[in-house]
């Protein structure tokens, strides 16, 4: 024990880093971005962006395609490096965090990408264990039961965790997907274009489905979509990459937004067959 004394600074720190971020998660501002840039080869694709994701909402996140949402998406849960700005989750700094730090923070969210891939070579039930594996250290018999209950969660049938992804129809990979994102019981949860490439009916199913999982277990949800039903059905404000920034507000407001790009996507003759008169 005689080394100890050595090691209080760095005990402390992690102590007042584990209160900073209990406090953090109290707040009602969960993610906030500041300022944000990004670019790629000397074209920019964010410029000084702010955004702020409230506590408990379902936040949509649009824009045109190669606007940026992915890479916003990245941005906040670390895989992509800005060029400048400051992008804070549950009060703490990602942006140049220390990677021991960023494991701390990656434990109380869940992702579904947009390319959304199960790993084949895994069964299902495998797929979702794979982030206990990598963060927990539970026995296996307990990791089969919570992956049964992640499926119950997401509505699919027992059976499908011992079957392979190749097994699934695209709605059940999606929802494999976001069992595997809700393995650690995230409190914040990023989906990349969850609903894409679904018939309508399975997308509406899959919208309920979001909604219903934030609304049981309080979720934090940042939604990137093209799918207006979905916007209308599973968010509660949009935020629009437009322009390089974001604009932010509820249906209602953007529908009086005059912005061109907005204005063509609330109200043109998609927006109008999915809002009706609202
Ligand atoms: N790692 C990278 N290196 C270089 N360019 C990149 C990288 N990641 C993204 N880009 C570019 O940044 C731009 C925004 O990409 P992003 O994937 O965020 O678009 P998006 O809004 O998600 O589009 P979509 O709706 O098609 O998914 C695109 O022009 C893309 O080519
Ligand atoms: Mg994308």
């Amino acid at each position: 024990m005689s080394g100890m004394g050595k090691m209080k600074p760095a005990v402390r720190s992690r102590a007042e880093k584990d209160a900073s971020l209990r406090a953090g998660k109290k707040e009602d501002i969960v993610i906030k971005v500041r300022g944000l840039v990004n670019g790629f080869g000397g074209k920019i694709i964010h410029d000084h962006l702010d955004l702020d994701v409230r506590r408990g909402e379902v936040l949509g996140v649009v824009g045109g395609s190669g606007t940026g949402k992915s890479v916003l998406l990245r941005s906040i849960i670390g895989l992509n490096q800005p060029l400048e700005g400051s992008i804070k989750v549950f009060g703490q700094e990602t942006v140049g965090i220390a990677p021991e730090d960023m494991r701390g923070l990656q434990l109380h969210w869940g992702v579904l990408f947009q390319e959304g891939a199960l790993f084949s070579s895994m069964t299902v039930a495998q797929n979702i264990q794979v982030p206990m594996r990598r963060w927990t250290h539970m026995p296996q018999h307990l990791m089969d039961e919570l992956a049964a209950m992640k499926l119950s969660l997401v509505g699919l049938p027992e059976d499908t965790a011992r079957k392979y992804p190749s097994e699934l129809s695209g709605g059940m990979k999606k929802r494999a997907g976001l069992a595997r994102a809700l393995s650690l019981d995230p409190e914040l949860l990023f989906l990349d274009e969850p609903t894409a490439g679904l018939d309508p009916i399975s997308a509406a199913q899959f919208d309920q489905l979001i909604r219903d999982l934030q609304k049981s277990l309080g979720l934090t949800v940042f939604l990137v979509t093209h799918d207006i039903d979905t916007l209308r059905a599973a968010t509660d404000r949009i935020a629009v990459l437009v322009r390089k920034k974001i604009t932010v507000g509820t249906i209602k407001e953007l529908l009086r937004d005059d912005d061109p790009w907005i204005h063509e996507y609330f109200s043109g003759p998609r927006g109008h067959a999915a809002l009706g008169d609202m």
